[in-house]
Parts: structure tokens; sequence; C-alpha cells
């Protein structure tokens, strides 16, 4: 079997498992948790999915290309200043990066072979690498092998929204959860969840405590392996 990064899905959820967090009450305390754990954790990248990235990404402009060639559907490798990355899911590409890196990471971006050329262009112009998962859908497992031998990467924070982390877990390819609950009952229906997994029933993977912490602001620290 290809090798491939340890996942740790690090997330914030609510007490009752929900994780849009922008209304929630002492909202700050709980996002300083959660980057000071997160960085306890020794990751080389994280990954989010499209609509969890969106805020980081910002706007601006694909142009169209003038001539017709076309793109073809190879990863491309950019010119990265650090060895830390910032990763989304973004099948259909629509994220319009602004730059190509948040903070100190370099922006990888996974994407559906079915992109346009105007938008492989986009990235290329703006620096930013990206990595084909697969043609109808995005193939995780090929993803996560790329990662490692394209990118080095080792440890990968899984780091949400619901989507993502639901198709990560039904994939069988989370290898840790780091869960801080946050001190909040927050009560919406039909909101995205920690794992939004499959209509209906669900998963229901068993999960082993490794380790439990109360953090300063009411907060818990949950560890598991699955
Ligand atoms: N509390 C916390 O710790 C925490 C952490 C992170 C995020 N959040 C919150 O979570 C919310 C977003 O969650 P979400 O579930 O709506 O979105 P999400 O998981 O961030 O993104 C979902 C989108 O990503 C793409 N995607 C993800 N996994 C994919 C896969 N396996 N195959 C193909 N495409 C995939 C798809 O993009 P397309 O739609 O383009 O196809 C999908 O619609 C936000 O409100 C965010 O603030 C909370």
């Amino acid at each position: 079997m290809k090798k491939r990064p340890y996942v740790i899905c690090h997330m914030t959820p609510s007490i009752d498992g929900k994780i849009v967090s922008k209304k929630w009450p002492a909202l700050q305390i709980a996002s300083a948790a959660y980057e000071r754990t997160a960085t306890t954790l020794a990751a080389d990248a994280w990954i989010v999915g499209r609509v969890s990235m969106a805020p980081y990404a910002g706007k601006s402009r694909v142009r169209r290309l003038t001539g017709k060639q076309r793109m073809p559907r190879r990863d491309f490798i950019a010119e990265a200043k650090t060895r830390s990355y910032a990763i989304a899911i973004d099948p259909s590409g629509k994220l319009t990066w602004r730059s190509n890196a948040i903070d100190d990471a370099h922006v990888i971006a996974v994407l559906g072979e079915r992109v346009s050329d105007d938008y492989l262009a986009f990235l290329e112009s703006r620096g930013v690498s990206y990595i084909f998962g697969g043609r109808a859908s995005i193939d995780l497992r090929r993803v996560l092998a790329k990662l490692r031998t394209a990118f080095g990467i080792r440890r990968l924070l899984l780091e949400g929204g619901g989507k993502i982390n639901g198709s990560f877990l039904a994939a069988g390819l989370i290898d840790e959860l780091s869960i801080l609950i946050a001190p909040v009952a927050d009560g919406s229906i039909g909101t995205p969840t920690l794992f939004d997994a499959m209509v209906g029933k669900g998963l229901a993977r068993k999960l082993r405590l490794i380790s439990i912490s109360r953090i300063k602001g009411d907060l818990v620290w949950l560890r598991y392996k699955m």
C-alpha cells in the first residue's frame, strides 16, 4: 500500500456536535485554544473543504485564456518558500486565490479533472500548487499518497468542515481525533456537524480514548484513536 500522511482530525464542535461557530459566545477564547492545541499536534500541513477555505482564499479574477491551447491535466508543484502547507479540496475550481500562501503555509489545491483550462492557468500565474484527485470524484487515498510523495507531508491536520471530515471518515482515512469541545449548546437544526458522511443512519465508527484534559475557558480536549 502507498505511504500517506498520518491524519489527525482537529476540530472545535459545540457540545451537540455543531461546528458553525460564528455566533457562539466567547468565540475568541475557543479559537485561541484551538490554535494553541493545534500547534502541539506538530503537523506539517492542514486540509479543509472548499467552503471552509473560502474566507482564507479571498477573491480575485480568473481571466479567460486568449489562445485556446489545452492545459494538460498534470500536477503542478509551484515554488514554495516554506515547508508547511494549507490544502483545500476544491473539485470544481471555485476558489479564487489572492495569494499562494496563508500565513506561512504554501497553498495546494486538490482539483477534479473537469476544471477549466482558464482556472489552471490562473493557479499557475498565482503560484498556487495543484494536484488532481480524480475525474468524476476525488479519490482521497490517492490524494494523500500524492501529498506524501510530492510534498513530503507526514502529519496532516484535517480541519473541517463537516463534509470533508465525513468523507475522510467514510474512506477510513482518519487516524486520530483531537476534539476541543466548546462550552456551547448550539441547538441549530440542519447546519454542518463534526462528520457529515451520509444521510440516515450514519457510519458509527468505534473510537478509543487516549487523553482528556480541561482547558481554560471551560473547554474539554479529547483525543481518540480510530
Ligand atoms: N468549529 C470548527 O472547528 C470548524 C472547523 C472548520 C470549519 N468549520 C465550519 O464548517 C462549515 C463548512 O462546513 P461544510 O461541511 O459546509 O463544508 P466543507 O467541508 O468545508 O466544504 C465542503 C465542500 O468541499 C468540497 N469537498 C469536500 N470534501 C470533498 C470530497 N471528498 N470530494 C469532493 N469534494 C469535496 C466540496 O466542494 P464543492 O461544493 O465545490 O463541490 C464540498 O461541497 C463552515 O461554517 C466553517 O466555518 C468549523
